[in-house]
């Protein structure tokens, strides 16, 4: 197979080939799972080629730079930094989000938010939509694309995290309807004045216990925010908090989805119960049969 030579200094070790070798290597000794995956998408990363035309093309010489970059990644990723945060993007919902460790990396479970907001608001006309603690933006972003009708709010106490969802938000053009605020929890809407507007408020919180989090695996552990993730001594925190204040702005019979730990639906609703201002409507539960998401309409006055 003919090599293709390209401009710069060639890499003093190698071709792609070879590269691709190396870092697999790297990462295997690390421990990570799929070496030979992350290395190939890594090197598409950097030469916008993707792993087919890297077998292809294995012979091809690299620049120092390439080189360098790849190298980069390969001991970023062996010191455990997720993959989404080296490439800067998750799909989710069948959708591409821009991420940074700024912002939780979007994981499959919360699409079940996505749907049951979605389903709830279907036969509503302009509902209007809260996402508490939106992180990326993945949930709000996701929900203003199924329903075009729909006014969204995206909501959280990182402003850090809004940089994120703004972008996310400009990516999918979405600027005219859906809206951040930054704040705890309510408060942005309590400025508002949005009292009994809300047709569904859905938020997955914070929900690890705060002396779980030293026990996470170390690419969630060591690098992502932990605003993100720990949920107070038993995880529940923002959940009991949502509840207090989430009936002030839900209409009568406006829902309230809310994401769950393992283990953590029942004491939830039992929460909610004692409060004495929602009925419970669903437990959902992801692909591995955990309860996942709890549905909460706010009972009429
Ligand atoms: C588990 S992440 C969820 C991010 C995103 N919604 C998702 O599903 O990928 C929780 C988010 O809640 C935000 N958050 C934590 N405490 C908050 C609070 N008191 N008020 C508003 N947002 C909060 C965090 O900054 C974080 O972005």
């Amino acid at each position: 197979m003919s090599r293709q030579p390209v401009a710069g200094m060639a890499c003093s070790a190698t071709g792609l080939g070879a590269l691709l070798k190396e870092s697999a290597a790297r990462l295997k000794a690390a421990g990570i799972d799929q070496p030979g995956l992350e290395a190939a998408w890594m090197v598409e990363h950097v030469l916008t080629l993707s792993p087919l035309m890297q077998r292809v093309q294995a012979e091809r010489e690299m620049t120092v730079t390439q080189c360098e970059q790849v190298r980069g990644l390969i001991a970023r990723r062996a010191a455990r930094e997720p993959l989404q945060y080296l490439l800067g993007t998750q799909e989710f919902c069948g959708r591409d989000f821009r991420v940074t460790p700024s912002v939780l990396i979007p994981r499959p479970e919360s699409a079940l938010l996505v749907d049951e907001a979605v389903r709830r608001c279907a036969h509503i006309h302009a509902p209007t939509v809260v996402d508490v603690g939106t992180g990326s933006g993945c949930l709000a972003v996701s929900v203003a694309l199924a329903l075009p009708g729909a006014r969204v709010v995206a909501l959280d106490v990182s402003a850090d995290a809004l940089v994120v969802a703004r972008a996310n938000i400009a990516q999918y053009g979405l600027e005219a309807r859906l809206a951040c605020f930054h704040g705890d929890l309510l408060a942005p809407i309590a400025e508002q004045g949005w009292a009994h507007q809300v047709h569904v408020m859905l938020s997955n919180p914070p929900y690890i216990a705060d002396e779980g989090v030293a026990a996470l695996q170390p690419e969630v552990r060591d690098f992502e925010p932990r605003l993100a993730l720990a949920g107070g001594r038993d995880g529940m925190d923002v959940h009991r908090r949502l509840l207090e204040q989430a009936p002030a702005y839900l209409k009568p019979g406006g829902v309230l989805l809310m994401e769950v730990g393992i283990g953590q639906a029942g004491a939830v609703c039992r929460q909610a119960e004692k409060h004495g201002q929602f009925r419970l409507s669903a437990v959902l539960q992801d692909q591995g049969g955990i309860d996942r998401v709890v549905c909460f309409e706010k009972k009429a006055a």
